[in-house]
């Protein structure tokens, strides 16, 4: 994800695995079978991991066809199984990436039908194994997906709201904000929980896989099963039960709170996140300090009578009754978002999908009050 590199680097360096570099929207990183299971199975902040084929020059469709048709697919799988394939491609004559990936998939797919007189199925929604093409000038890389479907897709959800954050943006978030994982956590406008879930897996130590059925990788030739199974067992022995902190959300609406307690459900988590219905506006900081993460409506999806006012509400809340903590609001509506009324001390520019954001931090110590009313 943009502005994630930092973040993921240091991810991929705290499990373990120290061959890592940042590269534009992502890290490149060497490292064996076992690191692969293992990134997969316990990453928060990356969408996905692509092992590179091969590699080659493509300065027209002709020779983007005869490059990916060139490598032996039928080493990596069988005419039995289904593929899809997906294609980004940046500052590339061959600009259309549809267009790059149906024609990759038609090398493929004739490759196949030459040798075998069979071809295999796409399947593009839940493929056994999912190729990617990027498209850098003229400069093709054929990988792998080992990851299959998004890794925000942790498989505890089971209930979206109106404008839930990715999974993998909200637990970037709380990396962001510094949290140092004793210290309380706060959402009060937590909608569907997003926030509040990820907190929580990290919290208690949740692999981010946990409850995903398929990762790709599964379905490749090499999977060895027992390497997996024992990579999850470590991971999971590492769960713990018991904290000294609270995570706590609230949400003005009843329907987002019974989703939150849904979602945390989904991962074994609702005993330890307090939820409630409650206007932020009416709202007391519940201890003397703590950290508060926000992602306020943005008037996008969803919409406010007066975007401006509902922001200065906001910092007004913050100032008079959560004096002791740390806020972090994430927006998109930017020029709402100046109307809070106080000085952020680092603002953080992120994409909530196509929408770029902000994501500020407030410290709301003694004297904040007094510095807006002078
Ligand atoms: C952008 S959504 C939050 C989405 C959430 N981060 C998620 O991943 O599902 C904003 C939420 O703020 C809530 N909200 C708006 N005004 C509020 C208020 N005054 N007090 C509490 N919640 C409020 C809305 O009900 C909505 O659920």
């Amino acid at each position: 994800m943009a502005g994630f590199e930092d973040i993921l680097a240091q991810e991929v360096k705290d499990l373990g695995i120290e061959n890592v570099e940042t590269i534009n929207r992502g890290v490149k990183i060497s490292g064996s079978l076992a690191d692969l299971y293992l990134l997969n199975y316990q990453s928060r902040l990356a969408l996905r991991f692509l092992v590179p084929l091969n590699s080659f020059s493509a300065h027209n469709e002709d020779q983007l066809y005869r490059g990916v048709k060139h490598y032996d697919w039928s080493k990596v799988f069988d005419v039995t199984q289904t593929f899809s394939v997906d294609a980004t491609t940046f500052h590339s004559r061959l600009d259309h990436s549809l267009y790059v990936a149906l024609k990759s998939k038609d090398a493929i797919v004739d490759q196949f039908r030459d040798k075998m007189g069979k071809r295999p199925n796409v399947d593009t929604d839940d493929p056994d194994i999912k190729i990617n093409i990027h498209l850098v000038g003229n400069k093709c890389t054929v990988s792998l997906d080992s990851s299959g479907k998004s890794l925000h897709i942790r498989g505890y959800k089971n209930k979206n709201g109106t404008a839930p954050l990715n999974e993998v943006l909200a637990a970037g978030m709380i990396k962001m904000s510094d949290w140092d994982q004793r210290t309380n956590l706060l959402d009060p406008m937590c909608g569907s929980g997003t926030l509040l879930t990820e907190a929580a897996m990290m919290l208690y130590k949740v692999p981010a896989g946990k409850f995903r059925t398929k990762f790709c990788f599964q379905q490749w030739s090499n999977f060895d099963k027992d390497l997996y199974s024992g990579i999850k067992k470590e991971a999971d022995s590492k769960i713990i039960t018991k904290v000294n902190n609270i995570i706590e959300g609230a949400d003005k609406d009843r329907r987002c709170i019974s989703d939150t307690r849904a979602n945390l459900a989904g991962c074994g988590l609702s005993q330890m996140v307090k939820v409630k219905i409650e206007d932020f506006f009416k709202s007391k900081a519940p201890h003397d300090s703590g950290m508060i993460i926000i992602n306020p409506p943005y008037d996008e999806r969803i919409k406010l009578e007066d975007a401006k006012g509902f922001y200065q509400s906001i910092g007004d809340i913050l100032k008079q009754n959560y004096e002791g903590y740390t806020a972090w609001i994430l927006s998109g509506d930017l020029d709402s978002a100046k109307h809070i009324g106080l000085k952020p001390s680092r603002k953080i520019k992120l994409y909530n999908g196509q929408l770029e954001c902000k994501f500020l931090k407030f410290e709301l110590y003694s004297g904040s009050k007094k510095r807006i009313n002078n």
